[in-house]
């Protein structure tokens, strides 16, 4: 008989599954047994049943799940997304659309923030970013002079936590919304955690809507979203536009795990959180520490190690990690981010001093510069309206001939991957150069760019 082609993903997946790992990555579950046992893999991804409700149906049982989300969360109302963060994004900015045709953003937004920009003829205005150790601090100090400019603008759509765990001033953001009756909008992809966590801190309690991803940080599968909304007139335009963009068949593992993530969240509670905190404390304080330079951001269970700063190369260090069985969610050339949950277990960490204190007698690389992703706080000049830029004709030109040339796409170095170059921003010949030249960009199509066509 003829044999079935060897499935690629699901050797590699399940090769990795069967390896004893330090998971410093997203999903938050980290791959724990209980987990396997809670969501049962085939026998539980079943359909619309009699019993099993329905996600666009405001009864039922997962219209009851959801009510239940919200009073865990305090809000006016809490959905269920199978789709990520992205999905959730999209809907926000969709019922932003109706309030105006600008929406504030920091340029370090998430693609899926630029990608609903395009998608509804929206023009983004940019909440300035400090640069602090090589990582882009949102600055909210000018959003009131901003919001007083640009009477467009429906509101703001701020990142918190960013990729590396830094959080803006929430309360200043809310104060200057509130005054001017805008929205606030929060990507929390990387936040759900940070009700327990630090509460202070956590979107819900400032945002007009938010998206708590809780696939990254909690006990989630990969997808797992909440969007939480604080305002009723608000909710009906959002409610619209998950119904436009998400999908018609949600996967029952992937929604229940959503549910799942945020009850256990509030049981646990801030108690489960400091437990991995204070691991995470104990190894920077501890001997792996003192031959590494770790930074800390607001966010507790992201983990930085500042590659060059400890004297060493950051690529040739995860690839010994992953080789001892220690996986990081990414590096951008300076930092190793560990992504901790409050799945992580002590073994993990122990996993992860062990290696870092073996790789200090190894011949390992040193660093050979300070590693910073290039072009971090560039400022390109805007030469037209991102609106403009993403709906004209285009030419897909070679760096050579790309100085002066408007973009008409976003591009930039990932991860993380936020653009350095915008829509409607004109190239400079070094810019155009390097993003060619790198393995790690973004935008780049065989080696040209696509540009605004001249003379349109
Ligand atoms: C800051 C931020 N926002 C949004 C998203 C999108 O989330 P998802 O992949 O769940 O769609 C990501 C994904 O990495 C992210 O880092």
């Amino acid at each position: 008989m003829k044999k079935m082609r060897r499935p690629l993903i699901l050797e590699a997946i399940k090769k990795y599954a069967a390896r004893d790992v330090a998971r410093f990555h997203m999903p938050g579950h980290k791959g724990l047994d209980e987990f396997e046992e809670i969501f049962n893999g085939a026998k539980t991804d079943i359909t619309e049943l009699s019993f099993s409700g329905n996600l666009s149906s405001e009864k039922g049982l997962i219209a009851d799940a959801e009510k239940q989300m919200a009073e865990v969360l305090g809000s006016f109302a809490a959905h269920i997304v199978t789709d990520g963060s992205s999905c959730a994004i999209f809907a926000m900015v969709y019922a932003a659309s109706k309030r105006g045709s600008k929406l504030i953003i920091p340029r370090i937004s998430h693609k899926s923030v630029y990608n609903a920009l395009k998608l509804f003829k929206m023009e983004p205005v940019f909440l300035p970013c400090v640069e602090k150790d090589g990582m882009l601090i949102q600055d909210v100090s000018s959003l009131g002079r901003i919001l007083n400019k640009e009477k467009k603008a429906a509101g703001v759509l701020l990142t918190s936590p960013d990729y590396y765990g830094n959080v803006p001033f929430l309360e200043i953001a809310a104060d200057e919304t509130r005054k001017k009756g805008k929205l606030l909008l929060i990507d929390g992809a990387h936040g759900g955690h940070l009700k327990y966590a630090a509460p202070h801190l956590y979107a819900g309690e400032f945002a007009d809507a938010w998206v708590d991803g809780v696939h990254k940080t909690l006990p989630s599968l990969t997808q797992a979203a909440v969007l939480g909304v604080n305002d009723e007139d608000l909710d009906e335009d959002i409610a619209e536009g998950l119904s436009i963009f998400r999908t018609t068949s949600p996967s029952y593992p992937i929604m229940a795990s959503a549910e799942f993530g945020v009850l256990f969240a509030e049981w646990v509670g801030a108690e489960g959180f400091r437990r991995v905190a204070d691991l995470a404390d104990k190894l920077i304080d501890g001997a792996a520490g003192r031959k590494y330079k770790f930074v800390k951001t607001a966010d507790r269970c992201k983990l930085l190690l500042d590659c060059p700063a400890s004297g060493l190369d950051a690529a040739a260090l995860v690839k010994y990690l992953e080789k001892h069985g220690v996986y990081a969610e990414f590096s951008d050339g300076r930092y190793i981010v560990f992504m901790l949950s409050v799945c992580n277990v002590k073994e993990d960490f122990d996993m992860l001093r062990k290696a870092l204190i073996a790789y200090r007698r190894t011949k390992f690389k040193k660093a050979e510069n300070v590693g910073n992703r290039p072009f971090i706080g560039f400022e390109p000049t805007r030469v037209t309206t991102y609106t403009e830029a993403v709906n004209a004709p285009y030419d897909l030109v070679l760096p050579v001939n790309a100085e002066g040339r408007t973009a008409a796409d976003n591009f930039g170095f990932f991860p993380p991957c936020y653009p350095v170059i915008t829509a409607g921003e004109a190239f400079t010949k070094e810019l155009a150069e390097a993003l060619v030249k790198a393995d790690d960009s973004f935008g780049v199509k065989d080696g040209r760019l696509k540009v605004v066509r001249n003379g349109q």
